[in-house]
Formats: C-alpha cells, structure tokens, sequence
C-alpha cells in the first residue's frame, strides 16, 4: 500500500526512480511523484514532479531534462486527503529543500499540524504525511539523520519513510515503524524501496529493516541504527526472484499470467515436502519438535481476504483429514476482540505479501498472549515471515496483479502439506497417506487440464458480464471457494457478487434469484452432492440462470445448468483446487469485456498496510 523507492549512484536517477515506480504501481496508483537533487531545477532546491494518476501519466508529465543524482519517488493509494496533486508525495519542508515520501498513517497528525502551523510552518496538502518534513525542517541542524531521529520521535502511529536534503547531496534517510522498507545493496549504488520488486532490476543484494530501525544511505555505504541509535549490523539477504518472474511476457496483463502460472506454482510449493518413504510431508521450517507437533489439540488461523479464505479450506481439511478442530477467523476481528489463546492451540498467519497490518498486528497481540504463530507466506523476508515463529513459505514467485490467484492456490498446498503431516501423526494409516500424497501430486496436471477450459469460460463470460449481481454458492469446503469466487469477480469486474453456502441460500440469498442474476454453484460429486444439486432446482424454480462447474461426466448437474464447466474427476477433498480456478478465468474474462483494468482495479492495492 503506497509505494516508495529511492536511489543514489551514477545511474540516469529519474529512470531508476520510474522504473521502479512502475514496478510498485500495484501497490497503489492513484498519484505518483518524485524528487531529485543535484540539478538545475530553475531556482529550486530539488527537482519536484507530481502527478495525479498512474505512473504513465507521471511519466508524461516529465520535462524531459529533469535528471539528478540522488531521489525518491512515491506511488500513493490515498489515506488521507483526496486524489489530488497536492496530496501526491514527495511533500516538502524547510523551504523546499526537504523532500519526504510516506507509506502508512500518523495518527497524531491533528496535533502535530496545529503546533507546527502556530510556529509558522505553512502545509499545502490534507493529507497527514506532511507533518514529516515540516517536523524535519524544525530539527535540521545541518545534519538530516540527526532531524530524521529527532522528528520521529514526535510520530504516533505508522510509517515507513525516505528523505532527502538538497544541501546532502548523495544521501537519504529512511525510518521503518510498521511499514516495511529495503535496502537494496549495490556496487557504487544504493537503494531503498517498499520492496524488493522496485530493485530487483539492479541488485538481488538487500536487507530488511525492522520497526523502529533507521537507515543512512549514501552511494558507497549505508548506516543501520536501532532505535537507541545503536549502529546495528545486518545480515545481507539475496533475492532468487528473476526478473522475467515480475514481467508479463506474452500475457496480456499480470493476472492471466498468474492464473495461467498456477500448474508451476502449486508444483514449486510441493516441491521437496513429499516424503513419499513415509507418506508424509517434509515441512522443515515449522521450527516445532515432533512432540511438540503431536500435542496440539487445535489450529486457529488468521489472515484476510483471499488468505483468509485459502485459510477457510484448510481449517475444514485439518478437521476433516487430520481431525483436529480448526479455525479459520479475518485477522481484523480477532485483534480487537481479546482472543482467547489456549496453551494447545497452534496458530498460523497466513499471508501472501506478508505485510498486511490486520493480519500482522493479530498475529503480534497473539503472540504477546503467548502463542506459538506460524507464518504461511509468499514474500520471502516480510515482515510477517520474519516476526512469526516458524512457517511454510509458498513459493508461488512474485504475485503482481492487485487480485490473488496464485498464491491462494499455494496457500492451499502448504495446507494440504501440514494436514498430511499432522494426520500421519495422528489417525491416518501409510496407505491412506500414500493416497493422499498420489493426489496431492496430481494437482498441478488436474489444474493445467482446467486451464484448458479458457475458451469455454470466455464464451460465458461473454455471455453474462452484463449481469448486475452474481451469486456464487458451495457447500463444506466448496462454501469458501464460493466466497472466493464471488470477491474475485467483485474486485476486477466491479460486478456486485454475493458468495453463499448453498444450504444457507434458501434462508435469504435467495430472494435475490431472478432471470438477470446468474447463479454460480459449485458441485461436487461427495456426500453433499445432492444437497448442491436440489438446491440448484430451487434456483432453477425461480427462473435463474445457472452456471455451474462440476466433475466431469457428471450429467444432471449439466443438464440443471444453463452452462456447465467440467473439471476431472478427483478425490473430492482435492477440488478446492480445480474448481477455483474456472471462477478465477470467469472473473478475469468478465472484467476484460467490460473493458476494466484487470491488474489494478480502482480503490484496491496490493499488501494492505494499513488498518
Ligand atoms: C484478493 C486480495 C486481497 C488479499 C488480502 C490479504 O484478491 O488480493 O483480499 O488477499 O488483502 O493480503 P495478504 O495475503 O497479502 O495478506
């Protein structure tokens, strides 16, 4: 949520800073800016350029010889204050020659503002981040790290900031509380940025900073301190990401890719953990003893929104596999109603960007009741990977589109993984582990034959995009993939969408059933089946159309349907993989007729960081 990068070295700087930006786009792109030093700026102590939109029109509004030396540069999802170009960073203080980005929101900007305007200080925006260089400006002494430390003293609430002076050529300061920030190391170069994605372009050399952690950077060397202000040493960390997994390719944007992606990216997530000798799974960064594991009496997992659903079919496979009573709850609840943490409870954050403040702060207000957290994330070193106490990485490669596909179904695998574990440990016998492994194994192929659907799927999206409201229904662990269904279809197309367990329809849902709202029904071929399939008659009663995606060969549900979407046939705890996938295509081809932008829909940002 908001994007920040900055740079020195020799390199043309204003290019670095919009390719990064770009880059960072999916993190939010309502207005973007730079600033830069150590040109001829007409006058004025750094080179400012803000501009309302995305990173393309940022880069239009660009006088073609603005170059420096040294930057910062900022895509902005707005907090406070409108979408305006005032309101865009870098903001500025100390006559201009102190330029500021912000990620995060300052609580006590109210306070700040009046004090600071009673000394005279005079803002231009509404937005709470430009307390921070009029704060700068008041401590700077000739020394910005000594401002920087000063003025974030003043701070309540959440930050992660880069900072500039026009008389410090070469140099930025940057300051983490709650926000993350990188240092990208490079050969005669530095970087900073929100994340690894805005660098990995120049340097796969970075280190994470932590709260309450400052930085110094010039373009030979960097200073971490502590909050004490104790230098702190560092461990550098290597990005494997390549750069070819954050660029398109020949896909027409970064969503279809990363549906299309999914056969890879589940596989990369099983990859190593089969144990196929024992018929279990290897998951060697629990960081838990085997009697440890064997102790826990119940799973309690937090996330938000796509996670939280991934979170919602691993609860219900852990209790239906392993059967251990599990619970999947949004992290945003669970912070502020004083959770109750029993001493056999083992809980897990699940979290693609690894940044999400619901998700994270949860995570912290349990740990701090004692409990043991793991983390089941995408971004290697986030903040939450980093804070948990153990975890599974799931390795689905660099997520871009602001809609999660991919990661959601490596989030199933990992929990597929930890239920194979846990219930060899407990009830589950070689042969029925063995069983278990075999299909896990298939899944990539299953969700490939899926994938071979897409024209099919076009063809109905074409054919009801023109829908105001959607109902997306399902039952036992098919009920959460409904959910998914219906918030991806919601997020791209920005076509109202209701998900609902097919049970519970007839108790409301189902006054909303009529020919101009499409039903989607997901059917399995278990013990729920027919329960799915009379509640599509009912629907079918009422005149509603229905697409339904079911197991092949499966002929009623076909027939009931007005556009039926087969996916092979399965052990049935296996089609929250395949029959997500036909409603991610669903999604992505309804907003694509309805000419939205797919990979960064409006008002939406990827890694949510702030509450
Ligand atoms: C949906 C989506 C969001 C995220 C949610 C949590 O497509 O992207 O609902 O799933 O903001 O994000 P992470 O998983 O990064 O914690």
């Amino acid at each position: 949520m908001c994007g920040i990068i900055g740079y020195t070295g020799p390199r043309k700087t204003t290019s670095v800073l919009l390719e990064g930006l770009r880059r960072l786009e999916y993190r939010g792109y309502d207005s973007a800016g730079i600033a830069v030093g150590g040109g001829d700026y007409g006058g004025r102590p750094l080179g400012i350029v803000k501009q309302v939109g995305k990173i393309a029109a940022l880069k239009a509004a660009m006088p073609a010889d603005l170059e420096g030396s040294w930057g910062i540069g900022h895509t902005r999802w707005a907090t406070h204050g409108g979408v305006t170009q005032a309101n865009a960073h870098p903001h500025t203080g100390g006559a201009g020659k102190i330029a500021v980005v912000h990620n995060g929101i300052i609580e006590n900007h109210h306070a700040l503002k009046s004090m600071l305007e009673k000394k005279g200080y005079a803002f231009v925006s509404e937005t709470d981040s430009e307390v921070i260089p009029h704060l700068i400006a008041e401590y700077y002494k000739g020394d910005l790290l000594e401002a920087v430390v000063a003025a974030i003293q003043n701070l309540e609430g959440t930050y992660g900031i880069a900072v500039v002076h026009a008389d410090e050529p070469g140099r930025i300061v940057g300051a983490r509380n709650g926000s993350p920030l990188v240092v990208g190391v490079g050969a005669g170069e530095m970087f900073l940025a929100s994340d690894v994605t805005a660098m990995v372009a120049y340097t796969d050399k970075v280190v994470y900073l932590n709260d309450g952690e400052i930085v110094d950077i010039r373009r030979d060397h960097y200073d971490i301190l502590d909050r004490e202000e104790r230098k702190v040493d560092k461990r550098v960390d290597q990005i494997t990401w390549e750069l070819g997994s954050i660029e398109k390719g020949e896909f027409t944007c970064h969503m279809e890719k990363e549906i299309f992606e999914q056969p890879e990216s589940i596989a990369r997530a099983l990859s190593g953990r089969l144990d196929l000798e024992n018929a279990t799974a290897k998951l060697g960064g629990l960081n838990l003893e085997r009697r440890r594991l064997s102790s826990i009496g119940r799973v309690k997992v937090i996330a938000a929104g796509t996670s939280w659903h991934a979170g919602l079919v691993g609860s219900q496979l852990l209790e239906q596999v392993a059967r251990i009573p599990a619970q999947s709850e949004m992290a945003s609840e669970v912070r502020y109603r004083n959770p109750v943490v029993e001493k056999d409870s083992l809980w897990f954050t699940v979290s693609q960007s690894g940044e999400t403040a619901d998700s994270l702060y949860a995570m912290r207000e349990i740990q701090r009741k004692g409990a043991t957290v793991l983390g089941i994330c995408n971004v290697v070193g986030s903040t939450i990977a980093r804070e948990s106490d153990g975890g599974i990485y799931v390795h689905s490669g660099p997520e871009i589109a602001v809609a999660s596909t991919k990661a959601f179904t490596s989030q199933l695998a990992a929990f597929y993984l930890f239920t194979l574990l846990m219930a060899r440990m407990r009830d589950m016998s070689r042969e029925e582990g063995l069983k278990f492994l075999a299909e896990l194994q298939a899944v990539p192929a299953m969700v490939g034959e899926v994938l071979k659907r897409r024209d099919l799927i076009q063809t109905i999206a074409k054919k009801y995009c023109g829908a105001k409201d959607f109902l997306f229904l399902g039952r036992g662990m098919l009920y959460p993939i409904a959910l998914e269904g219906a918030l991806k279809l919601k997020e791209i197309s920005y076509i109202h969408a209701e998900g609902c367990s097919a049970g519970e329809m007839k108790h409301g849902p189902i006054a909303l059933v009529s020919p101009e709202v499409p039903s989607v029904f997901l059917v399995s071929d278990d013990y729920l089946r027919a329960k799915t399939i009379s509640n599509m008659r009912e629907i079918k009663a009422r005149g509603g159309p229905i697409i339904a995606v079911g197991v092949e060969g499966d002929a009623e549900a076909a027939a009931l349907a007005d556009d039926f979407i087969p996916v092979p046939k399965a052990d049935p705890r296996f089609y929250p993989f395949s029959m997500i996938v036909p409603l991610q295509l669903l999604a992505y081809f309804c907003a694509v007729e309805l000419g939205r932008d797919v990979d960064q829909p409006r008002n939406l940002a990827k890694s949510v960081t702030v509450e």
